[in-house]
């Protein structure tokens, strides 16, 4: 943003935080998931930092999600209540995870009873259990349990195994990356499909006791869906231009922003800084967000580069 101007003595590109802005971020989810009786289990994937883990949790988040073994170990040094959102795989994986302190109330999500019985296992060893939410595709189709027949199957190997707990359902509907005012139609899906999987446990007498879904992209919509008990959105503690695109953010909520050194004017007409692709990442986000860079004041209007 053109009014920060990066101190002769630091080195450009670097990340730059407003920590005001991430206060009424975190402020403002946790108040609207409050409002609809949600709790807010935030994905600590963009900040991956303990102090902002400290704010969203002083907000009012209800523990934290991760992805890795690394997140969880360093997150378990603020909260006792952390969701792992991606299945663990591997001798290594469950040592470290049955490694995490005992006060954790850890829950695991997964979608395989290739992953849940190796867990089972290694957590009756060591004469722990551990929560499991099992993940139910949405329409992502990226992971996943596909029918109300394979959850209730999963769900009633959770409950009967040593080791693990059934604790309920977790699903993020990623794909849902349209303007707000076009995803009514996409969430109404969801809801659908998330009453069905709902109906199908209550008949096999399985109760979930969390239901966890959610994104930024339909934050302030996550209501539409009944049956939900938590969101874990995640990005939406800095907010990006993604959300702007969207709709969930205005340009004041933006919280991160990467300082640059324009390093070279040579070519008429251009200017070249020290952040591209390899300093920043190459994911690209889709919609009309072509570029890294945003004019401030200028809201959409992408630059090239
Ligand atoms: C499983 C899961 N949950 C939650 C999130 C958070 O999503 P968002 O950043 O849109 O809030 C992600 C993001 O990738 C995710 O993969």
């Amino acid at each position: 943003m053109s009014r920060l101007v990066a101190p002769d003595d630091i080195e450009t590109p670097i990340g730059y935080v407003d920590l005001a802005r991430v206060r009424a971020n975190a402020r403002r989810v946790a108040d609207y998931a409050s409002k609809h009786g949600l709790t807010w289990r935030p994905h600590i994937k963009s900040h991956k930092s303990l102090a902002v883990a400290r704010i969203q949790l002083a907000a009012g988040a209800r523990g934290l999600t991760v992805a890795t073994l690394r997140e969880a170990e360093v997150m378990a040094g603020v909260t006792d209540d952390l969701l792992m959102a991606f299945p663990p795989v591997g001798t290594s994986k469950l040592d470290r995870l049955l490694a995490l302190p005992e006060r954790v109330d850890l829950k695991v999500a997964l979608d395989s009873s290739r992953v849940l019985a190796p867990l089972a296992d290694r957590a009756a060893s060591s004469s722990r259990t551990v929560g499991v939410l099992v993940e139910v595709d949405m329409g992502l189709g990226r992971v996943g349990v596909q029918s109300p027949e394979e959850l209730v199957a999963l769900a009633r190997e959770a409950s009967d195994r040593r080791g693990v707990a059934f604790r309920g359902i977790m699903f993020y509907a990623g794909h849902i990356r349209m303007a707000q005012q076009e995803q009514g139609e996409h969430l109404a899906e969801v809801a659908r499909r998330l009453a069905t999987a709902l109906d199908a446990l209550e008949r096999a007498g399985l109760r979930p006791e969390i239901v966890s879904g959610g994104s930024t992209p339909t934050l302030w919509q996550s209501h539409l869906v009944p049956g939900m008990t938590e969101i874990r959105s995640g990005s939406c503690i800095f907010f990006d231009r993604e959300a702007l695109a969207v709709g969930v953010a205005r340009e004041e909520d933006l919280a991160y922003t990467v300082l640059a050194t324009v390093v070279s004017t040579a070519v008429p007409g251009r200017a070249v800084v020290d952040a591209g692709t390899k300093a920043l990442s190459r994911e690209s986000r889709g919609g009309d967000v072509h570029s890294f860079l945003m004019l401030e004041g200028r809201g959409r209007t992408p630059w090239t580069g």
